[in-house]
C-alpha cells in the first residue's frame, strides 16, 4: 500500500533498502564528538566517514539510515530562513542510502527511482533530476528515466556537496518534485532561490574525494555513494501540501498551540510565523535535550538555549503568558517516539528543561525587550539603524538575550546589528572573566568555588546546579563536576571515593533538621554504579553527592541516572510529617508556650526538642501519643504550598525563629481542604502525601535537654511497627517462660513477687536464729584477764553489721567487760572492739586496743572508746592479733 502517513513514509523508507540488502543502523546522537569543527550532525553521512575514507571495515557496505540532522551552524545554516520559509527547519530528519565501496552512479539512480515510482508511485511527469556540469555518465544514465530536457546541469554551488570545512565530498544529482499547474511550469525556475514550486527532496552524492585540512583534495579509496532524502519535504510531497508545516509532522503541535492559545483559525493565520518558530524550535529542543545537550552558554548548550529563547519570544509575542514548550514536546514524544525511543526514555526531563529553561529566560525577557525598544528608539532620533556588537552584547550578558534574537528583533523593525562587533565583546568578556581550564582559577577559592565559578562562567550552569529534591526519586542529568582527593578529575573508577556533581540533584541535602538523602547514580548506557552515601552543599548552588564507585567509571559529561534511596526516603517521610503533628499535639497539650528547639528527622527516628519548664509524665505523653495517633488515623492529606512569606505567617503558618527564609516560602499544610489546616508550617522537607501513610507513632523517651527544654524521641511506621512486634513477643516469651497466658503474666508476677518477699523474710528470720547460736557457743569463750572479763574471737560469716551486734550483745549480757570480735570479709580483716562504760576510766579504750591490734594485720582504725572498728589487709595474721589483747589489758590495768 502507498504509504502516507510520516511514520509509513520513514519506515517504507527503511524497508525498501532493507529490502535491497542495505543494513538500517539507528541515527547517529545529536551532538558530535569525532569532528570538532562540527557541533551537530548535519547529515546522514557523518557518522560512516570513517567507513568512506577506508579507515573502518564493517561487515556492510551498504547501509540505510533515518538520521537526526540540525543545521544552524557554518555551511549549513539555516536558522534565520526558520518561521518564515515554508520548507527550512533547525532539526529535520534525513533519510539516506550508503554505499561504502559498494555500488555507485548507477544503482544510485535506479534505487532512487524505483523507490520514488514504485514505492511512493509518484507522478513520473512531476520529476526532474540535476547533475554536476561535467557528469555525462550521470546525464546517461538518467535517460533511461528522464528525457534529455528534464535532466539539467549545474555548476558546484548547487551540485557538489561537501559536509563541511573538511571531509568526503563529490559531485550530486538531485531530484526535484514539481508541485505547481503542469500547465504553467517553468523549468528554467528549477533551483531558482525564490522559486517555491520546484522542491527538491533528494540528494544523491557520488563521493570520490575527501577534502584536507588545506583546502586540497585527494581522492577516496573507493567511489562511495551517500544519499540524503528530506523526510520533512517528501511528506510535504506525498500529503500535497503547500509548505512542511501543514503536513501531519507539525499539524498536531500548531493545533495543540491553537488550542494552548485560544487562537481562531484567522489568529492562527496572522501569527503563521510564530506558530512555525515554536514548531521548528520546539522539536529541534526536545531531540536535544534527549541527546544528553544543555541549555549553557556555549557550544551546543548554547543553540538549544538559542533556540528556545527564540521560540518563547516568539510565544510571547503571539500571546503565551508562561511556559508551553514541555506541551508542544509532548505532541512531539508522542508522535515520534517508536521511531527515536530516546524521546520515551527521556520524557521527564525533556519536558523539565525545557520548562525551566523557559522559566528563566521569562523573567529577564520582558526587561531585554523594553531596553531594546529603547535602544532602536534612541538610534532612530539620532537618523540611525546600526546597533553596535557591543550593545548587543550586553544585552545577552545581562538580559540572556541570544544576539539571534536581538537580530530578529531588529530587522523586524530595519534595524542591522554588528556582528562581527558582538563576537568581539564576547571574546573579551571570555578572557576578561577568565573562562577556561579548570586550573586557571586561583586556587585560594578551594575546589567547590573554582567548579562552581567555572561552571557558572561557562554558561554551563548559569544558576548553579539545579537542586529539586521534590522532582522525585530517580531523575537523569549529567556529570558536571568530579572530585577525588580534593581535585577535579575528568574520569574515575571503580574503587574511587568522590564527590560527584551532576547539572541536576534531586537528592536532599540535610536541612531543618533532615537528614541527606543517600542512593545511587548509574552510568546510562554502561554498568557503572556509584554508591551515594550522603549529599552536601559545600557552597551555596554547589550540591554534590559523595561517596564510592563501586563497578565501572564515570567521566565527566556523562549522562546519568540519579536513584535516591526511596525506601529510605519514605522512612524520613514519615518521622518528617509525625514531626508537624508531633508539634502540633504538644502545643495543644501542654500549651502555645511550647516551640521547637531543635530537631532530628532520621530514617529510623524522629527527635524533637521543645521549650516546656517540667517533665512531661508518662499518662501525658500516652494521652499525646494517642492524638497523635488520632491525626494519622484520621488521614489527613497533607499538602505543599508555595507563597509570599508575609501571607503564610498571616494566615498561621508556624515558622522557626532564627531560621532564613526567602521572600516565596514553601508552606507544608496537614488538613482538609477548605478547614482550617491541622498543621501549618513553613518546611523545606520532604513528607507523605497523607498522614495515613506514617501508619504508627510511639514515643521511645522523653528527658531534659537543659533548663526549660525537653526532648522527646519516637518511632513511625516501619520502626513502630518493629519495635511494637518486638515487645509483643517477648511478652509471649515471658507468657511462655512462667507457662500462664500473657493475660495472667501480671498477676503471676505479682504473685512470684509476695512469694520471693516471704521467702526472703524467712531466710532472715532463720539467719538471725543461726547468728544467735553461733554466739552462745563464742560467750563461752569470756575469759578473766587482769580482773577483766575479756572476749576475743574470730567470728565466721558475718558482716560488720552481724560482729556490732554481736558486740552489743555481748555487753548487754556481760555486765563489764571487754570484747574484741573480727571476721574476714571477702578476704580483708574486720576488727570490733567493745568496752562496758565502767572500765573507760580505768584505761580501757575501744579505739586504742583497735588501733594497736589492726597494726599487725597491715592496717588501721578507730572509734569512740566505748565502740572502735578497724580493717586491715592480711587476714592469715588475725590469729596474732587476736593475741596481743590480753597484753593490751593488762598493760592499760596496770
Ligand atoms: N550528505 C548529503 C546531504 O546532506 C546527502 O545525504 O545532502
Amino acid at each position: 500500500m502507498r504509504p502516507t502517513t510520516s511514520n509509513e513514509i520513514r519506515q517504507a523508507f527503511l524497508d525498501y533498502f532493507n529490502e535491497v540488502h542495505h543494513e538500517v543502523v539507528a541515527s547517529s546522537p545529536l551532538p558530535q564528538i569525532d569532528n570538532p569543527t562540527l557541533l551537530f550532525t548535519n547529515a546522514g553521512m557523518n557518522q560512516f566517514v570513517d567507513l568512506f575514507l577506508g579507515r573502518e571495515k564493517r561487515p556492510y557496505t551498504r547501509a540505510a539510515t533515518a538520521q537526526k540532522v540540525m543545521r544552524v551552524q557554518g555551511k549549513h545554516n539555516d536558522l534565520e530562513n526558520v518561521g518564515p520559509s515554508p520548507r527550512h527547519h533547525t532539526f529535520f530528519e534525513m533519510m539516506g542510502n550508503f554505499s561504502f565501496g559498494d555500488y555507485f552512479k548507477k544503482e544510485a539512480i535506479d534505487f532512487a527511482w524505483q523507490f520514488v515510482t514504485g514505492v511512493l508511485e509518484l507522478e513520473e511527469e512531476r520529476l526532474w533530476a540535476t547533475i554536476y556540469t561535467d557528469d555525462d555518465e550521470s546525464f546517461e544514465l538518467w535517460q533511461r528515466y528522464l528525457p534529455a530536457e528534464k535532466i539539467l546541469r549545474f555548476g558546484k554551488k548547487d551540485n557538489f556537496w561537501e559536509m563541511g570545512e573538511t571531509g568526503p565530498c563529490g559531485p550530486n544529482s538531485e531530484m526535484f518534485f514539481y508541485m505547481g499547474d503542469m500547465a504553467t511550469c517553468d523549468p528554467s525556475r528549477l533551483n531558482a532561490d525564490d522559486d517555491e514550486e520546484f522542491l527538491e527532496f533528494w540528494n544523491l552524492v557520488f563521493m570520490q574525494f575527501n577534502r584536507e585540512k588545506d583546502g586540497s583534495l585527494t581522492p577516496l579509496p573507493k567511489p562511495s555513494v551517500d544519499t540524503g532524502l528530506g523526510l520533512e519535504r517528501m511528506v510535504r510531497i506525498m500529503q500535497r501540501t503547500d509548505n512542511n508545516y501543514d503536513t501531519d509532522l507539525f499539524s498536531g503541535v500548531l493545533d495543540k498551540v491553537q488550542e494552548l492559545l485560544g487562537d481562531s483559525d484567522e489568529q492562527r493565520q496572522e501569527n503563521l510565523v510564530g506558530y512555525r518558530v515554536i514548531a521548528d524550535h520546539g522539536r529541534a529542543a526536545a531531540f536535544l535535550i534527549a541527546d544528553g545537550v544543555r541549555p549553557s552558554g556555549t557550544g551546543g548548550g548554547y543553540v538549544l538555549r538559542m533556540i528556545i529563547r527564540r521560540a518563547v519570544r516568539f510565544g510571547y509575542s503571539i500571546g503565551f503568558t508562561g511556559p508551553f514548550l514541555a506541551e508542544v514536546a509532548k505532541v512531539y514524544i508522542r508522535q515520534m517516539g517508536e521511531a527515536y525511543p530516546e524521546l520515551k526514555l527521556r520524557e521527564e526531563h525533556v519536558l523539565r528543561t525545557l520548562t525551566q529553561e523557559e522559566k528563566r529566560f521569562a523573567r529577564t525577557l520582558e526587561s531585554a525587550m523594553v531596553q531594546l525598544y529603547h535602544i532602536m528608539a534612541d538610534l532612530n532620533e539620532k537618523g540611525e539603524k546600526a546597533i553596535s556588537g557591543e550593545v548587543a552584547f550586553d544585552l545577552y550578558a545581562t538580559h540572556g538575550l541570544p544576539l539571534e534574537i536581538t537580530r530578529d528583533v531588529v530587522q523586524e523593525r530595519g534595524f542591522t546589528v554588528d556582528e562581527k562587533g558582538y563576537t568581539e565583546a564576547r571574546e573579551a568578556h571570555a578572557i576578561a572573566s577568565g573562562k577556561g581550564a579548570f586550573g586557571e582559577y586561583s586556587a585560594e577559592t578551594g575546589v567547590y568555588g573554582r567548579l562552581l565559578t567555572n561552571l557558572q562562567s561557562t554558561g554551563q550552569l548559569e544558576d548553579g546546579v539545579e537542586y529539586d529534591p521534590y522532582l522525585g526519586a530517580e531523575t537523569e542529568s549529567e556529570i558536571v563536576g568530579l572530585i577525588r582527593d580534593g581535585k577535579l578529575v575528568d574520569s574515575v573508577k571503580v574503587g574511587d571515593v568522590v564527590e560527584m556533581v551532576t547539572a541536576v540533584s534531586n537528592f536532599y541535602v540535610e536541612s531543618g533538621g533532615e537528614v541527606s538523602d543517600t542512593g545511587q547514580i548509574l552510568g546510562l548506557g554502561g554498568g557503572a554504579i556509584f554508591r551515594v552515601d550522603d549529599t552536601r552543599q559545600p557552597l551555596n548552588g554547589l550540591v554534590v553527592q559523595v561517596g564510592e564507585v563501586v563497578q565501572g567509571e564515570f567521566k565527566l559529561n556523562q549522562l546519568v541516572r540519579l536513584q535516591v534511596d526511596n525506601v529510605r526516603r519514605s522512612d524520613i517521610r514519615r518521622n518528617h510529617t509525625a514531626t508537624h503533628i508531633l508539634h502540633q499535639e504538644l502545643r495543644d497539650r501542654l500549651g502555645t508556650h511550647v516551640t521547637q528547639a531543635g530537631s532530628l528527622v532520621a530514617p529510623d527516628r524522629l527527635r524533637f526538642d521543645f521549650t516546656h519548664e517540667s517533665g512531661v509524665n508518662s499518662e501525658t505523653l500516652a494521652e499525646i501519643e494517642g492524638k497523635i495517633n488520632d491525626a494519622i488515623l484520621a488521614n489527613y492529606p497533607v499538602g505543599i504550598e508555595y507563597m509570599g512569606q508575609k501571607e503564610a505567617i498571616g494566615q498561621g503558618a508556624m515558622a522557626l525563629f532564627g531560621e532564613k527564609y526567602g521572600d516565596i516560602v514553601r508552606t507544608v499544610q496537614i488538613g482538609y481542604e477548605g478547614e482550617r489546616p491541622y498543621s501549618f508550617e513553613l518546611c523545606g522537607g520532604l513528607h507523605v502525601a497523607e498522614t495515613n501513610d506514617i501508619g504508627l507513632f510511639r514515643f521511645t523517651s522523653e528527658g531534659a535537654v537543659s533548663a526549660g527544654v525537653r526532648r522527646v524521641e519516637a518511632v513511625t511506621g516501619r520502626v513502630a511497627r518493629q519495635l511494637i512486634a518486638e515487645r509483643l513477643n517477648l511478652l509471649d516469651r515471658l507468657a511462655g517462660q512462667l507457662n500462664v497466658p500473657v493475660s495472667e503474666l501480671e498477676s503471676r508476677i505479682e504473685t512470684l513477687q509476695a512469694e520471693q518477699k516471704a521467702a526472703q523474710k524467712r531466710i532472715e528470720q532463720i539467719q538471725q536464729r543461726m547468728a544467735g547460736m553461733q554466739f552462745d557457743s563464742i560467750m563461752a569463750q569470756t575469759r578473766d584477764v587482769a580482773g577483766v572479763k575479756l572476749l576475743t574471737a574470730q567470728v565466721e560469716g558475718v558482716q560488720v553489721d552481724g560482729l556490732r551486734q554481736m558486740a552489743d550483745r555481748f555487753r548487754d549480757n556481760v555486765g563489764s567487760g571487754t570484747a574484741v570480735l573480727a571476721t574476714v570479709n571477702n578476704g580483708k580483716p574486720i576488727i570490733i572492739a567493745a568496752v562496758t562504760k565502767d572500765l573507760i576510766p580505768r584505761g580501757i579504750k575501744a579505739g586504742d586496743i583497735v588501733r594497736e591490734v589492726a597494726k599487725v594485720v597491715g592496717g588501721g582504725g578507730g572509734g569512740r572508746p566505748d565502740m572502735a572498728q578497724a580493717g586491715g589487709k592480711d587476714a592469715a595474721k588475725l590469729p596474732e592479733a587476736l593475741a596481743l589483747v590480753p597484753k593490751l589489758i593488762e598493760k592499760a590495768i596496770g
